[in-house]
């Protein structure tokens, strides 16, 4: 079996996922770029390999079910295994979302791609990490997640964003179901906030570069065997859930 450690970093075309794609590279790894755009993904993967990292390309939507299956039967037939997932697709959703004016299917949408898709991708994955001698599940979430903050007067949790917000603090949640059902494993599962990061996601608006949000999801993917599991962390260390 190859030494090369293997991750796949779903939504890695751009934005913070491309930088954790680039990050995980620059360790030596072998990365998977996980993305549903061809172009995209393949002008990301061109640009990885010229950095230098040994990156490959992997269709993958998170919310259909035949593209996982399909995304899991290139990664085994390319490299036999997973060591890393990082959960990092993401969507905000159409605006407004006021709870009381939503279009409940704006946070079905949501929900399908930040939560579903997280555990549709995990589940179908995990046969290939149980083969690693460290398996790592990053879920990249989000402080506005933290409903500690949500409800902390003077807490920068951004608008009111009833369909994207609560899917983080959904996505927590779920990280610490995976990670009770696995604690008797050598799988760590764990959730990280990136901060307020330039990217499409926000208009470039963020204070923070994309390659800034991506360092937590690589110390997250890089943890010792004896790291935390269940938790929720940023560069600062513990976010209250
Ligand atoms: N930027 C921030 O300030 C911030 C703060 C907290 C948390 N986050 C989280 O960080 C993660 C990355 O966000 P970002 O800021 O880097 O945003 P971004 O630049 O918009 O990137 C999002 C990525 O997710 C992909 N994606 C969306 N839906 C997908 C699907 N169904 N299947 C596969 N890929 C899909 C996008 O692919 P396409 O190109 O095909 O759309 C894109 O590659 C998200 O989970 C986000 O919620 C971001």
């Amino acid at each position: 079996m190859s030494e090369q450690t293997i991750a796949l970093v779903t939504g890695a075309n751009k934005g913070i996922g491309y930088e954790i794609a680039a990050g995980l590279g620059a360790l030596g790894w072998r990365v998977g770029v996980g993305a549903r755009d061809e172009e995209r993904r393949e002008t990301a993967v061109a640009k990885l390999l010229a950095a230098g990292a040994d990156a490959f390309g992997v269709p993958l939507d998170v919310t259909d079910d035949a593209s996982v299956t399909d995304a899991v039967r290139l990664v085994e037939g390319s490299s036999g295994r997973l060591d890393v997932l990082v959960n990092n697709a993401g969507i905000t959703g159409a605006a407004p979302q006021l709870p009381t004016s939503v279009d409940p299917a704006t946070v079905r949408t949501v929900v399908e791609t930040n939560v579903i898709g997280v555990i549709r991708v995990t589940n179908a994955m995990l046969p290939l990490l149980r083969r690693s001698p460290s398996p790592r599940i990053v879920n990249m979430s989000s402080g506005v997640g933290s409903l500690t903050r949500q409800t902390t007067p003077g807490s920068e949790t951004g608008p009111i964003a009833v369909a994207y917000s609560p899917s983080k603090t959904f996505l927590n949640a779920v990280t610490v179901q995976y990670a009770k059902e696995l604690q008797d494993t050598n799988i760590l599962v764990n959730a990280a906030c990136p901060g307020y990061c330039a990217t499409d996601l926000n208009g470039f608006r963020g204070v923070r570069t994309p390659e800034q949000g991506a360092a937590i999801a690589i110390r997250l993917a890089t943890l010792p065997d004896d790291g935390p599991t269940g938790g929720f962390f940023d560069d600062e260390g513990e976010v209250p859930w």
